[in-house]
């Protein structure tokens, strides 16, 4: 039975959205099923966090990440500012499938205005895995949010013992409970069962500072059908936005990069509707001559061209091999592919102006 908690205690938001942190094994101890467990069995696996904070609990999804989508993080980003705005809530956290988690991480981190921490965890192995990493990471999730050093870094994403920052952390294996690296700028800090040291701050643009908002959808939002914009933003830059639905990000696709690649899966990325596509490239961002071609002439169509890196490391910058200047491409900086894709659809609802665009990179 759970431990109840001091009201002296820091009040922390638990908002869950599925993944393997509440996965089950079904079939014998390799196969699971996520977001089998509701929170609450969560929290009954590590009665000890009911000592760290008191917890409001809140199901917002019970999805693997895989199927997270934009409905859903409309959903959480509502429901994170809105805990958020309470002035008894400390901080949140929020329970996630770690195979989109970044994503999720990182649109939180554009849209979520506030100082307070907002803490996004989950886990390698399922809730009935031996040697289960979920009840560790589930503890320091609810440390770190509840603790008043974590304001201000921007939404950040706690597993083995790490802190990181979500601009900056990646999935990198497909089984290990290590799989999450941040990079070149490295960890935000560490966490051993509660006990925080931080080491570094954010150093782009996040959250408080962020000029993106989700904030007073312009119409009624629903699974499967475009999502509203900010109503504040569409009316101060309708003539900016692109002539598509008023309630929707615009659409952005991903393409990867491969030798000897065709023309063909941009021209299908166009075809489909994209309004702005992100190419996972090879090495520095650089296409075959035919891909290049074809993102070529989506660009002079008014597609949007951001050229990532499928390396999974270092900078994109402006025309080093390719001429961006004159093809009018925009350069993903340090994003990678997934998380360019993020950013370009907030700044798209915005402007479709090239130069405005570029320079979101710069400063997210
Ligand atoms: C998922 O992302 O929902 C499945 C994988 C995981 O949580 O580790």
């Amino acid at each position: 039975m759970a431990r109840s908690s001091s009201p002296a205690l820091p009040r922390v938001r638990l908002l869950a959205t599925g993944g393997t942190i509440a996965g089950a094994q079904v079939k014998g101890a390799r196969g699971y099923q996520a977001a089998a467990f509701s929170v609450d069995a969560l929290i009954a696996a590590v009665p000890q966090v009911r000592e760290l904070a008191r917890l409001d609990v809140e199901q917002v999804a019970a999805i693997g990440s895989q199927d997270m989508d934009e409905f859903t993080w409309r959903k959480l980003a509502a429901c994170t500012s809105a805990a958020l705005t309470e002035a008894s809530i400390a901080g949140v956290v929020i329970t996630h499938g770690t195979d989109t988690m970044e994503e999720t991480a990182f649109f939180l981190n554009l849209v979520v205005r506030s100082e307070k921490p907002v803490v996004l965890v989950g886990a390698m192995r399922p809730a009935t895995a031996i040697s289960a990493d979920g009840p560790m990471n589930l503890y320091n999730a609810v440390a770190v949010a509840a603790h008043p050093d974590a304001r201000g870094r921007g939404v950040l994403v706690v597993a083995n013992d790490e802190i990181h920052f979500a601009r900056e952390i990646t999935k990198t294996n497909t089984t290990q409970v290590g799989t999450f690296n941040s990079g070149h700028r490295g960890l935000a800090g560490l966490v051993n069962t509660g006990r925080i040291h931080f080491y570094a701050a954010p150093v782009r643009r996040h959250t408080a500072s962020s000029e993106f908002s989700l904030a007073a959808p312009a119409a009624p939002v629903s699974r499967g059908s475009e999502l509203a914009r900010d109503s504040q933003a569409s009316k101060s830059r309708a003539s900016s936005l692109p002539p598509q639905s008023p309630t929707a990000l615009p659409r952005v696709d991903i393409v990867y990069g491969y030798a000897g690649m065709g023309r063909e899966l941009i021209d299908a990325a166009v075809k489909a509707g994209a309004r702005g596509l992100v190419l996972a490239g090879v090495g520095d961002g650089n296409l075959s001559a035919p891909a290049l071609a074809a993102a070529a002439e989506a660009a002079k169509n008014g597609v949007a061209i951001v050229r990532s890196s499928r390396t999974g490391g270092g900078v994109v910058e402006r025309n080093i091999e390719i001429d961006d200047d004159r093809l009018g491409f925009i350069v993903a900086d340090e994003l990678n592919p997934q998380k360019a894709r993020v950013l370009l659809m907030l700044g798209l609802a915005r402007t479709r102006e090239i130069g405005a665009l570029q320079e979101l990179f710069f400063a997210y």
